[in-house]
């Protein structure tokens, strides 16, 4: 089993970053954070107790801001915050390296959301202190990827051997192609469906290719019910250049509640949230729907990533 002594990593800014033994560390804290939260939710308040988290969110968000700063606050450590360009002094043109160098002397770690690919990787540059990337652009959303790994170890008991089918918009969606990087750890087949316009960018069928991972790609909804894990996902409308491209593929596919008891393989249904139309709220009590419950998980993992990056100590019990 790992330890948190062999984590190596500070900042957290591509899922690409990570081999198996560090996704078993992480997933092993974050089990561990689980089982102390029932048993001894006080004694995680002494983990990161004086440490200042900066929640740096210039772009919208709702989970993972608030999942950041409960994740924080649940370990003991304070937040500290600024959400929107228009509130901060970037809008007067100030840089983002400057701004990092003001984060430093304020927080002991750093969360950013920013609407441009590669600026996180930019922030850390900046900075000695430990910055974790919660999406950039249409690049990476790695903690994001983190916390759907641990869920569906959680759900189905392990990842190695499933066929998971990734659904929508492949082509700017950053949560799917963070996940399947993390994937490409474990032995799994690969299933993408979505319109020919929203289609997996040919870097990614590449790299597929050269690491020898089984997959297949198709427009026929249908291959979800072969599928252990169903991984659906939003047209993203902000990343469209043309509103009018945005408005002909918007409704190109929404899921049911019939629709997905016909699966053959009880396939679990994870969304990394918000949905638009793509996921009808008649799904939302089927057993297998898992989507609310992760945002428990959310919470887990982020307090494993915060305790990792910052080489605290989980109490022993
Ligand atoms: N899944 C996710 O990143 O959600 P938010 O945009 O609300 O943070």
């Amino acid at each position: 089993m790992a330890t948190s002594s062999a984590f190596i990593h500070t900042n957290i800014l591509d899922a690409e970053q990570f081999l198996r033994e560090d996704l078993s560390c992480i997933l092993e804290t974050a089990r561990q954070i689980q089982q102390l939260y029932t048993l001894a939710p006080d004694k995680l308040y002494q983990v990161l107790q004086g440490r200042v988290l900066a929640s740096l969110f210039f772009e919208s968000s709702t989970r993972t801001r608030l999942s950041f700063e409960t994740a924080m606050n649940r370990l003991g450590g304070r937040v500290i915050s600024t959400v929107g360009f228009q509130f901060s002094s970037i809008s007067k043109g100030e840089t983002l390296y400057d701004t990092m160098k003001m984060v430093e002397a304020y927080s002991d770690i750093a969360v950013i959301r920013h609407p441009v690919e590669g600026s996180s990787r930019i922030a850390s540059a900046a900075i000695q202190i430990p910055v974790i990337n919660a999406g950039d652009g249409s690049g990476q959303h790695p903690t994001q990827a983190l916390l759907d790994l641990y869920t569906i170890q959680q759900e189905r008991g392990q990842i190695d051997g499933i066929r998971i089918a990734f659904i929508g918009d492949l082509k700017f969606g950053r949560t799917i192609h963070s996940l399947m990087k993390l994937l490409y750890n474990y032995e799994v087949e690969m299933v993408f469906i979505s319109p020919v316009d929203l289609a997996l960018p040919e870097s990614y069928r590449k790299e597929l290719g050269q690491r020898g991972i089984t997959f297949a790609e198709s427009e026929d909804l249908k291959e979800i019910w072969d599928c252990d894990v169903a991984y659906i996902t939003r047209i993203q409308k902000e990343r469209f250049t043309e509103q009018s491209d945005y408005e002909r593929l918007k409704d190109s596919y929404s899921i049911n509640r019939a629709f997905l008891q016909a699966s053959r393989r009880n396939t679990l249904i994870m969304h990394p949230l918000p949905r638009v139309n793509e996921l009808s709220t008649d799904v939302d009590d089927l057993p297998n729907a898992a989507y609310f419950r992760m945002a428990s998980y959310s919470v887990l993992v982020r307090m494993a990533l915060l305790t990792l990056c910052l080489k605290a100590e989980l109490p022993v019990i």
